[in-house]
């Protein structure tokens, strides 16, 4: 269940990527359900499948790709996982995480997280963008961490604080960029769940009581392990729908409502994101 990586094995998966790049990428980037499109606004791409990489897992939902687009977006160069790894396809903690290490080890300092949530907070609307300030991590707390098992001391400590998991300082820089260019952004907490059945209304009320602005299925390993690997983390979530908080509701979460919203937000994810990179570099 769960099988551990060598740290030769995530060096292998660099060292694979390293020959087809000039530069090591910046920034890494994932994107979740519905924003893989955003992916196409990367210029001079280099494409490398998931499959060709040494000892990486290959992605099978629909709506996930499954490549590294790596390539200059606002003049940074980045890393994107077109296509991410969710626990519910059967994934372990250690193989979801894989690619963020790999990319740690070929010298990205910094990473953007993207997801598509349910809005739990009752102010949210299917539309918004939430910048997330810090998580509640279900699968986590119920024995699936990412880093259960030996700790790898070249990435980081056996305890790592989460305080800081997402990053203070590029949660200012989101906050002043969508500022600036007059993009509506909320702000809370993301609950993972580990999916792939929606949450009953019971465990969305739950949810919603427990402080969690947002419930999705991913984000969460993948934050700890950059942040344990001290990357700096910057989190935002697609409100792609409002969860259904009663048994009577006459609306209901599907997937394709999720992959539809997820492409409306888009071109407005994309503009912010190109302001964010802008002024990571100066
Ligand atoms: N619940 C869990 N995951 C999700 C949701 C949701 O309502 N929307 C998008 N991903």
């Amino acid at each position: 269940m769960h099988k551990q990586f060598s740290l030769q094995e995530y060096d292998d998966a660099a060292a694979y990527i390293q020959q087809r790049l000039a530069q090591p990428p910046a920034v890494g980037l994932i994107l979740g359900s519905g924003l893989s499109p955003l992916a196409e606004s990367i210029e001079d791409a280099v494409r490398i499948p998931y499959a060709h990489i040494p000892h990486f897992p290959v992605s099978t939902v629909e709506g996930h790709a499954g490549q590294l687009v790596i390539g200059q977006l606002a003049g940074v160069s980045v890393c994107a996982m077109q296509g991410r790894f969710h626990f519910y396809e059967g994934y372990t903690p250690q193989e979801i995480t894989f690619p963020v290490r790999v990319m740690q080890r070929l010298g990205t300092r910094k990473l953007i997280v993207t997801n598509a949530a349910g809005g739990l907070n009752p102010t949210f609307q299917a539309g918004d963008l939430m910048l997330i300030e810090d998580h509640l991590n279900f699968v986590g707390m119920a024995g699936n961490n990412p880093l259960y098992g030996p700790n790898v001391a070249e990435f980081g400590l056996r305890f790592p604080s989460m305080t800081k998991a997402y990053s203070p300082d590029l949660r200012a820089l989101l906050l002043a960029t969508a500022d600036e260019l007059q993009i509506p952004v909320r702000r809370g907490v993301y609950a993972m769940v580990a999916g792939p059945s929606f949450e009953t209304p019971a465990e969305v009320r739950f949810l919603r009581n427990a402080g969690a602005d947002a419930v999705g299925m991913s984000t969460a390993p993948e934050v700890i392990v950059a942040h344990h690997a001290g990357m700096e983390v910057l989190g935002i979530s697609s409100i792609t729908n409002v969860a259904v908080d009663a048994v009577d509701s006459d609306t209901d979460t599907t997937h394709s409502e999720v992959l539809e919203t997820g492409a409306i937000i888009v071109p407005r994810l994309t503009r912010l994101l190109i302001g964010v990179l802008e002024k990571m570099v100066g």
